[in-house]
């Protein structure tokens, strides 16, 4: 066997001041972990089968309940079909088989189990139907979730006025929430796995979705029904916050945008071409005169953790590529590039000052 040498560029070890200081540095990651309330951990895999809700287990139980009959019933066909055609095959010089026409026993036997089975698995569907669709619990944190081409909008309704965010729905664990799902355009699906199963939005209807998130962390999810250009491209992520730090994420989306502090910043100056420009036609910042409808609120853009429907990281890199020439990364999107490059009006340096302005939105 030949050896593998393996190049030595990590061996140099630590220096004293670095080993001294790696208690500190746990404790400090720890104090982090503890203020955090564990929500910036991303809870992998999108799966049906790492449930974390009851009414996801619920559906996993039914899914796993009709998956091992169905199973049981495979091998006995199969096993008997086998035996079968092993114990009654050809041979030379064999008569032909009487001919005979109906067996009553075995034809009220093959009625009767596969009815029994189905009444079986109707039994356990009915329940875990109620159990999915419970009325709505009288301390439920209610969502409005609207589907959009193709991106999801969450309005919050907070006193009297309305909290608005995109893609990232914040939830707090422990309470139930109750999503009230629409569309005002073409049929969405509403899927975060280990929430829940799918749930349609549909346009001129309300659509209900009832679960409780139990562990905090970020779960992702996506669009689960075809809806256009970019349907595979419509993702999500559910953040389950503790009580405290949902309150906190809640309290920080109710206030309007921060004003640059500096007049002369690249800040101050991408603001003025986001709320004096193309942007305000269809972006909504508060606190600012911008009142567009079509996209996605933007108040506190700054503090999501991906953009364009969670198919890239927020920073500016994704974010400037993102300005210039949207449907290049996201097939039919509504936003028509701006950077000239794209045949939009804004220099690469006006992106770069608009990148700094909405990164500043926290
Ligand atoms: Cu929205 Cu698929």
């Amino acid at each position: 066997m030949k050896s593998v040498s393996i190049p030595a560029a990590r061996t140099t070890p630590p220096g004293r001041a670095a080993r001294g200081m790696r208690p500190l540095l746990a404790a400090a990651l720890l104090a982090l972990l503890a203020a955090c309330g564990e929500d910036h951990i991303t809870r992998y895999p999108q799966t049906t089968f790492a449930p974390e809700t009851e009414m996801a287990r619920e559906q996993m139980f039914l899914f796993n309940l009709t998956m091992w009959m169905g199973i049981v019933v495979g091998v006995l066909t199969f096993a008997g079909m086998g035996y079968i055609m092993w114990k009654f095959r050809y041979r030379p010089g064999m008569p032909d088989p009487e001919q005979i026409h109906g067996n009553t026993k075995l034809e009220v036997a093959w009625t009767l189990l596969p009815a029994l089975i189905v009444a079986v698995i109707a039994v356990f569907t009915v329940r875990a139907i109620f159990i999915t669709q419970p009325e709505p619990p009288a301390n439920a944190l209610n969502v409005r979730v609207i589907g959009k081409q193709w991106w999801w909008e969450f309005q919050y309704p907070v006193g009297n006025d309305t909290v608005i965010t995109a893609n990232e729905i914040h939830v707090p664990i422990n309470q139930p929430v109750q999503l009230l799902l629409e569309s005002d355009n073409v049929l969405h699906s509403f899927w975060v796995p280990q929430m829940a199963g799918k749930r349609d939005l549909i346009t001129n209807r309300v659509n209900r979705l009832i679960f409780t998130p139990t562990v905090p962390g970020v779960y992702m999810g996506q669009c689960a029904e075809f809806c256009g250009d970019s349907h595979a491209l419509m993702k999500m992520r559910l953040i389950a916050h503790t009580p405290e730090g949902f309150r906190q994420w809640l309290e920080n989306e109710a206030r309007p945008a921060l004003e640059p502090t500096d007049s002369t910043s690249a800040v101050a100056l991408g603001k003025k071409l986001v709320t004096q420009g193309a942007c305000a036609g269809c972006h909504v910042i508060e606190g600012t005169p911008m009142v567009g409808r079509l996209g996605p609120n933007l108040t506190h853009f700054g503090r999501r953790r991906t953009l364009a429907a969670g198919i890239v990281d927020n920073n500016a890199e994704n974010l400037a590529k993102w300005v210039s020439n949207a449907p290049a990364m996201k097939p039919g999107s509504l936003m028509p590039p701006q950077g000239k490059a794209a045949g939009g009006n804004l220099t690469e340096e006006q992106i770069q000052y608009i990148v700094a302005y909405l990164q500043s939105l926290q």
